[in-house]
């Protein structure tokens, strides 16, 4: 090592109960937790007794608010319609956004296409510690994009890193896992490496104005590796979801300080790399919706956004002794809590049937709020007659049987009246909230499941 690098001391501490040590064990001997010791830097001033200055040397001071003048956020476009969307905007100058997600699900494409963007006009950085610069010229050759003035660097090294920043506004970071300060001795990817370089990036970001996006991989347990530790120094947290073999992916913020933290962009995996679905409003609906029984459409919400979306169901004589329950997209345990609810309260038998739940277009709902949909789907498939084309049903269903409240009901109704739905049966304790729209679209409101069942015209009472 050149003689010019001072090693800052390293000590090991424990993420339970804060004991510290100088050497790495594998055992705390304090709180005798297991693997717990993590290596963390030691502050130089926290390592002499002296007072660090002088009482009476105080730089900063408090101000009334009403002093205190505006900041203007310098917003600059990605080139990513939904990207910028998802950011509150545009991006902000001098921020620090971590792009986590599962591997292959289009993090560096997606940021390859905004980098390639931005270089058009600022000077802009791609930091490939994962992959050589040749594979990252072939992915901008095979996605088309005109990117002569980007930069591309292959180093896994922050120091390096920072030397090689020069007057870049904007950098690419692909991925915090595979980079390494030599202030620590641990490897690279462990938690407290990735938390060094994470603060480090940040006093970078902060003091010379550069917008770093940095790519974070996520755990087996869903996590961002380097649990957590990663969010709270960021300024926007975003992840990137949906299923490797789906083409429509959702970029969700979890956490946004120059924004809603509600926002969903939706993607979409081409040839050319990730596309902004703008219209997203039949992305999860059928062609077969109001001809085939057995599915029902519910206003759902993702975030900010509401989106229509269309539960199919099946069921099928079983042919074995035990009646299958299969569901994806859906809760299994809600599933069958509403078929119990379905044969007990409406008399619809399910007992000697298959049945089977499917969300259009790889979603994931979760919300209560499409348990009447279900309901709708399962009876709808049971009586075999279809539900009208352009009705939407949602709403909670307890155990008794009874429709309850959701919340945003105003919302997902303005929803349907946007994509042409003409007939939305909700709880009736919402009709307060949404008898604004009254004269735009039919609105049924309804207190148990029997009357759902009544008003989509399965059962004549
Ligand atoms: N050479 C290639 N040809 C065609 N498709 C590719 C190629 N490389 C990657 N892809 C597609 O792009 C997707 C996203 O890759 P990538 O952006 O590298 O993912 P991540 O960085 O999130 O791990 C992959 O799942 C794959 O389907
Ligand atoms: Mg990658």
């Amino acid at each position: 090592m050149p003689s010019k690098i001072k090693t800052p001391t390293t000590q090991y501490v424990c993420s339970e109960c804060g004991y510290t040590a100088p050497k790495w064990l594998g055992k705390c001997p304090d709180c005798g937790n297991f693997n717990t010791m993590q290596e963390e830097l030691v502050r130089a001033d926290t390592q002499t007794s002296e007072p660090r200055r002088a009482v009476g040397t105080i730089k900063t001071r408090a101000l009334p608010i009403s002093q205190i003048g505006y900041e203007k956020f310098d917003r600059v476009k990605s080139g990513i319609s939904e990207f910028d969307t998802v950011l509150g905007g545009g991006i902000v100058r001098g921020s620090l956004v971590l792009l986590g997600g599962d591997p292959g699900i289009g993090k560096s494409t997606l940021l390859t296409q905004v980098a390639a963007h931005l270089a058009k006009g600022h000077p802009t950085l791609y930091v490939s510690a994962e992959e050589s610069c040749a594979q990252v010229k072939m992915r901008c050759d095979r996605l088309n994009l005109a990117s002569e003035n980007l930069l591309l660097l292959n180093e896994t090294c922050l120091e390096d890193i920072e030397e090689s920043l020069g007057d870049c506004q904007f950098v690419v970071i692909d991925s915090v896992q595979a980079i390494y300060t030599e202030s620590m001795s641990s490897a690279a990817g462990s938690v407290g490496q990735v938390r060094e370089c994470a603060a480090k990036l940040m006093r970078i970001a902060k003091s010379r104005q550069i917008t770093f996006f940095i790519i974070g991989h996520v755990t087996k347990e869903g996590a961002l590796a380097g649990p957590k530790v990663l969010e709270h120094i960021m300024d926007t947290v975003l992840y990137f979801e949906g299923q490797p073999e789906d083409n429509y992916k959702l970029l969700r913020a979890v956490k946004n300080r120059f924004g809603s933290a509600q926002e969903v962009g939706v993607f979409e995996m081409t040839d050319e790399g990730v596309k902004s679905v703008r219209d997203y409003a039949e992305l999860f609906l059928s062609e077969t919706r109001g001809v085939a029984a057995g599915s029902a459409v519910t206003p759902s919400e993702s975030g900010n956004r509401c989106m229509n979306v269309e539960l199919q169901t099946l069921i099928a004589k079983t042919a074995y002794g035990m009646p299958r329950r299969m569901s994806l997209g859906v809760d299994y345990n809600k599933l069958v809590v509403l078929i119990a609810v379905l044969e007990k309260r409406c008399g619809i038998p399910f007992f000697s049937s298959d049945v089977y739940v499917n969300a259009m277009g790889g979603i994931k709902l979760s919300e209560p709020s499409v348990d009447l949909a279900i309901c709708a789907a399962l009876a709808s498939a049971a009586s075999d007659v279809p539900i009208d084309k352009y009705t939407a049903v949602f709403g909670e269903v307890g155990l008794t049987g009874e429709i309850r409240p959701v919340t945003r009901a105003d919302k997902r109704v303005y929803e349907c009246i946007k994509t042409g739905f003409k007939k939305v049966v909700l709880p009736a304790k919402n009709l307060k909230a949404c008898e604004k729209y009254a004269d735009k679209i039919e609105l049924v409101p309804v207190k148990y499941v029997g009357q759902m069942l009544k008003a989509l015209q399965f059962r004549k009472e």
